[in-house]
């Protein structure tokens, strides 16, 4: 088989005597689709923190591309070729549209685009930058909005533009902790379709209590209870588990799996 381009290797995190991930072991493939769901609590944010560099672990390893990444800073990371979003949106909001995504096209340029114009003079004046700026915008409908300020706009819009800022950086393997959270079901729709279409290529694992978003995205659905994966299969073979349906009953009833 080949390589996994990440890989979760009996992965633990505590905090204090709370043990939250406890012994984590999933893969992804290059260009799969893996959505990790379970119930609130589960420790899905956590694993999604620990991958990405927000938070070290207690033990296990992350490799990306077969390397090691656990325990590196979250710029080492995103510079590797990771990115994520967050479940609570991290916009700037008196940044407009324009300026969040310049800024995110950070990772490519690299430090030598501080050159005597400054990072961001370079930022500014770069056509390489603008243009990439102006596809983003064009693909996620946010044209009209470029000189807003991201406080300004529609949650939805929000999110869009979360997603923009994880695509800047032109990264290889993507991580969205929740997007479609909050949203209406035609913006979901909208969201996905955009997701689908935006994501071709990168491997994508994604945090979704949606289950219309997991089964309509995902090639496979890991099942996060209390720390430890509890299934991890096609979305189809997962939606039969009765270990599974157990985990959710009551937590989520009506959610599609239950
Ligand atoms: N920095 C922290 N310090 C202490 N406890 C934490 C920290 N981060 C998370 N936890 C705890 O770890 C557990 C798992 O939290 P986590 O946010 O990973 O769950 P989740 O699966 O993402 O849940 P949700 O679906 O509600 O987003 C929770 O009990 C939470 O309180
Ligand atoms: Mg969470």
């Amino acid at each position: 088989m080949s390589q996994s381009v990440l890989q979760v290797s009996a992965l633990h995190r505590k905090f204090g005597t709370s043990h939250v991930l406890r012994g984590v072991d999933l893969a992804l493939q290059a260009q799969q689709c893996l959505a990790v769901i379970g119930p609130n609590g589960a420790g899905k944010s956590t694993l999604f923190n620990v991958i990405s560099g927000a938070l070290a672990p207690s033990a296990g390893d992350v490799l990306l591309y077969g390397r090691s990444i656990a325990g590196h800073s979250p710029h080492a990371i995103a510079r590797a070729g990771l990115a994520r979003s967050f479940q609570i949106s991290q916009l700037f909001a008196r940044l407009s549209v324009l300026d969040h995504l310049r800024c995110a096209c950070l990772r490519e340029l690299g430090p030598q685009a501080a050159g005597w114009r400054g990072l961001w003079g370079s930022l500014l004046h770069r056509r390489d930058v603008q243009e990439r700026v102006d596809g983003l915008m064009g693909a996620l409908g946010l044209q009209e909005s470029a000189q807003r300020l991201a406080g300004e706009l529609s949650y939805a819009q929000q999110r869009m533009l979360e997603l923009g800022m994880v695509l800047a950086s032109g990264p290889a393997v993507i991580l969205l902790d929740e997007p479609t959270a909050g949203m209406s079901r035609s913006e979901t729709l909208a969201f996905t379709t955009k997701l689908r279409e935006l994501t071709r290529g990168c491997a994508l694992m994604l945090v979704e209590h949606d289950m219309g978003v997991v089964f309509e995205l995902a090639d496979r659905v890991a099942v996060l209870h209390e720390g430890q994966v509890i299934a991890c299969a096609a979305p189809d073979q997962v939606r039969t588990d009765a270990s599974v349906r157990r985990a959710y009953l009551g937590a989520h009833r009506g959610n599609g799996l239950c």
